[in-house]
């Protein structure tokens, strides 16, 4: 620590034990957290609010978040808190805008931790693995027409909006790199040393596994899903529409090459990721909130597609293993000790 930084950080922990002045009370209301952790729904949230009990501590109401879970909670110490979106993306960015421009917090400084649920490609990992991505991207930002009125040339229903099917010689739309960028939010790329330090830190937590997960997994043929659950690198694809199968998932995996120019690899799909991480970047523009410091941790609920004996439909209906719990509860186990990591080695992380 500088010495300046030490001076700065004395005079902060003086100024937090004086006695509050008309001047200090609403600046020492102001909530830091060191650490907030994004849930997308009630079952991601309580994998995180059951276990640690004490973030129930201070219940924070932010005008702008989801009726259904209007709270911010953080702990006795105020270090760390836990906000759930709602689910889809207009709820995702609605809510972390409304938390971002809250005046009740200071984000500053706070790493984020998206920590959700997710489809899992089963030629990336299995279920209830846990991956954290360098890329979200967003797959929902094409052209689409029913593939029945399209030609009997075309691989996927849908192309990249500002991509011409049409213009570059080909019959089958695939995917190419889109001349313009309009919409801006297709791609987000995170802080790769952040990601590296995460990776290190998680690299050896035992993962829950179950006898129906192990039982469930068997079904498929890839090696990689057919291991106990593991903690990998790999990226996020992020779509409203919650679709399932050989065809879409490899959709993904396309336009995800082509956006990253082939460095990141399609392994979660989930719908909030790209709109929690636009909220935090139109705050990081104004320094409200540090774009360096967001984690995206997604676990496998269930396989994105079914095997050649299960088919997509089954696989999205109905045979997918059950593994909501089992996943949540694995954000929990990777996730907690980053966060104490985070939290007792805060002069590091800082
Ligand atoms: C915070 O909310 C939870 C869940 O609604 C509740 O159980 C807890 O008592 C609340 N904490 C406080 C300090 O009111
Ligand atoms: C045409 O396709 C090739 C191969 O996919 C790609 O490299 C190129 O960028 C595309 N050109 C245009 C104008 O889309
Ligand atoms: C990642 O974060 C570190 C630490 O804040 C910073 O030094 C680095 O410049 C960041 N990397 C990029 C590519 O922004
Ligand atoms: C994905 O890309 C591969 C390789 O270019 C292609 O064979 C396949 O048809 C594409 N799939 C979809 C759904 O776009
Ligand atoms: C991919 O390449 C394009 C064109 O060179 C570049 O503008 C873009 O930043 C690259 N994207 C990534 C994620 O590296
Ligand atoms: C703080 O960092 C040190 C050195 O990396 C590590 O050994 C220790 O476990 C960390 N503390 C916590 C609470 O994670």
């Amino acid at each position: 620590m500088s010495f300046l930084k030490f001076v700065v950080s004395a005079l902060a922990v003086t100024s937090a034990v004086l006695p509050a002045t008309a001047g200090l009370i609403s600046k020492r209301d102001v909530v830091k957290p060191k650490v907030m952790v994004v849930s997308m729904f009630a079952p991601e949230a309580e994998a995180w609010l059951n276990p640690w009990n004490d973030l129930y501590a201070n219940n924070i109401s932010v005008p702008g978040l989801n009726t259904l879970f209007p709270e911010v909670h953080c702990n006795t110490e105020q270090t760390v808190c836990q906000v759930t979106t709602g689910e889809g993306k207009s709820n995702a960015a609605s809510s972390m805008t409304a938390l971002t421009l809250s005046p009740k917090f200071d984000l500053s400084e706070t790493f984020f931790i998206i920590s959700g649920i997710a489809g899992i490609n089963p030629y990336a990992a299995s279920l209830a693995s846990v991956s954290i991505a360098k890329f979200a991207v967003d797959v929902d930002l094409v052209h689409t027409i029913d593939l029945r009125e399209l030609p009997k040339s075309y691989q996927s229903a849908g192309w990249e909006i500002d991509t011409d099917p049409y213009g570059n010689g080909t019959s089958n739309n695939e995917v190419v790199y889109p001349k313009s960028f309009n919409y801006q939010t297709n791609i987000y790329q995170l802080n790769n040393t952040l990601i590296e330090a995460a990776l290190e830190i998680v690299k050896d937590v035992v993962l829950q596994d179950s006898e129906k997960a192990a039982e469930y997994r068997k079904k498929y043929e890839q090696p990689a899903a057919q291991r106990a659950p593991f903690i990998l690198q790999c990226d996020t694809a992020t779509s409203d529409n919650y679709w399932a199968g050989n065809y879409m998932g490899d959709f993904a995996s396309n336009i995800t090459n082509v956006l990253t120019n082939y460095t990141g690899h399609y392994c979660t799909s989930q719908q909030e990721d790209s709109a929690s991480l636009t909220a935090i970047k139109r705050a990081a523009d104004h320094e409200l909130t540090n774009f360096n410091r967001v984690l995206l941790m997604r676990s496998g609920s269930d396989f994105d597609r079914g095997t050649e004996s299960i088919s997509a439909l089954d696989n999205l209906l109905k045979d997918n293993g059950h593994t909501l719990g089992l996943a949540a509860a694995n954000l929990y186990h990777a996730g907690r000790p980053l966060v104490d990591h985070i939290v007792n080695n805060w002069s590091y992380w800082n």
